[in-house]
């Protein structure tokens, strides 16, 4: 029995190896784990409290993938429903044949399972670090506008150039990934996110994308992603990493092949990336475009998990013609 996980998934590790050890399964396990980083409000890029986008919305989005099968379960832009994990493993349990539902149809969608509704999902604090974080590169106005609701925001309100302005990169690491082998063998990846900080509404990451930000396969192994999610969409990075297995690197040389394939990528927006992953024996790897990054591990022999620090491979970062440090 294994669990690999993000640093801030620490809150939720115990249970989880609890939950194996107690016969659970691994999609058991890694529900239990995402569930207590969810509803955890000093974290800031998973579940309540999260940062919130541009309008000051907080849309959350969570897969879960079970690797007997490759099933697959996922919600995007969830609003009002703090455990998108728990709505994202019914999307893959109920007698639906769907894998990805977003938006309203999440919600509807959450409101017939009767999944826990939360009427507040921000503290006072975190809306004031929102208008803070607007006022600091001068969308100040519109902030006051926006508070005063004078005039309205409305549908037509252009927020282009401010989702550009007000985007700190340095808010785009978060997330949370879980990984776990059970008594079986079997595997489970999951992972979860509030997405960027002050996103343009409706903005999608690679957390409920299947192949990009999570992907699990017995036969092979798993892979899960934060930091940039665009990035992980455009180079398939879960998937590749598994694939990469499947074709025989070692799990130390499929991983750093799908950073490099990160580091490949084009275009003018490239921030940071993380993954850790595992293979079908055991074996885990973590891996940053940041150094000194960590991640976290338990068995079932452990009373609590160790960090281990990630392997880093440099991706170079831009932000439009600006390189990033
Ligand atoms: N990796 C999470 C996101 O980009 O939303």
């Amino acid at each position: 029995m294994l669990i690999i996980a993000s640093s801030n998934g620490a809150i939720g590790i115990d249970q989880a190896m609890d939950a194996l050890k107690n016969g659970g399964s691994a999609l058991d396990a890694v529900e239990i784990g995402i569930r207590l980083v969810e509803a955890n409000p000093e974290e800031h890029s998973v579940g309540y409290n999260g940062y919130p986008n541009i309008l000051g919305e907080l849309e959350l989005d969570a897969s879960l993938m079970d690797g007997r099968t490759l099933d697959s379960g996922a919600v995007a832009l969830l609003r009002g429903y703090p455990y998108a994990i728990s709505v994202a493993r019914q999307v893959m349990e109920r007698d639906i044949p769907h894998v990805l539902l977003a938006g309203e149809g999440a919600e509807r969608f959450a409101r017939e399972i009767k999944a826990e509704q939360w009427e507040s999902m921000l503290t006072p604090e975190i809306v004031e670090v929102w208008r803070e974080g607007l006022e600091a590169v001068g969308a100040t106005q519109w902030v006051a506008r926006q508070s005063d609701k004078i005039p309205e925001i409305t549908d037509q309100t252009p927020l282009l150039d401010w989702v550009k302005l007000a985007t700190d990169p340095e808010r785009v690491h978060g997330t949370v990934n879980f990984i776990a082998i059970d008594g079986n063998g079997d595997i489970a990846s999951g992972v979860s996110t509030s997405g960027w900080a002050w996103k343009y509404p409706g903005r999608i990451g690679d957390s409920p994308i299947i192949g990009a930000g999570n992907y699990a396969d017995n036969r092979y192994g798993a892979c899960a992603c934060t930091g940039m999610g665009e990035m992980a969409i455009r180079a398939g990075t879960a998937r590749s990493l598994v694939l990469y297995l499947k074709m025989g690197m070692s799990l130390g040389e499929a991983a750093r092949q799908a950073m490099m394939d990160l580091r490949d990528l084009g275009g003018d927006y490239i921030g940071g990336m993380n993954l850790i992953a595992l293979d079908r024996n055991g074996e885990h790897v973590g891996m940053s475009s940041r150094a000194g990054a960590i991640y976290i591990y338990q068995t079932a022999s452990m009373k609590s998990y160790q960090e281990c620090e990630r392997d880093l491979v440099k991706i170079p970062g831009r932000w439009g013609n600006r390189p990033l440090d």
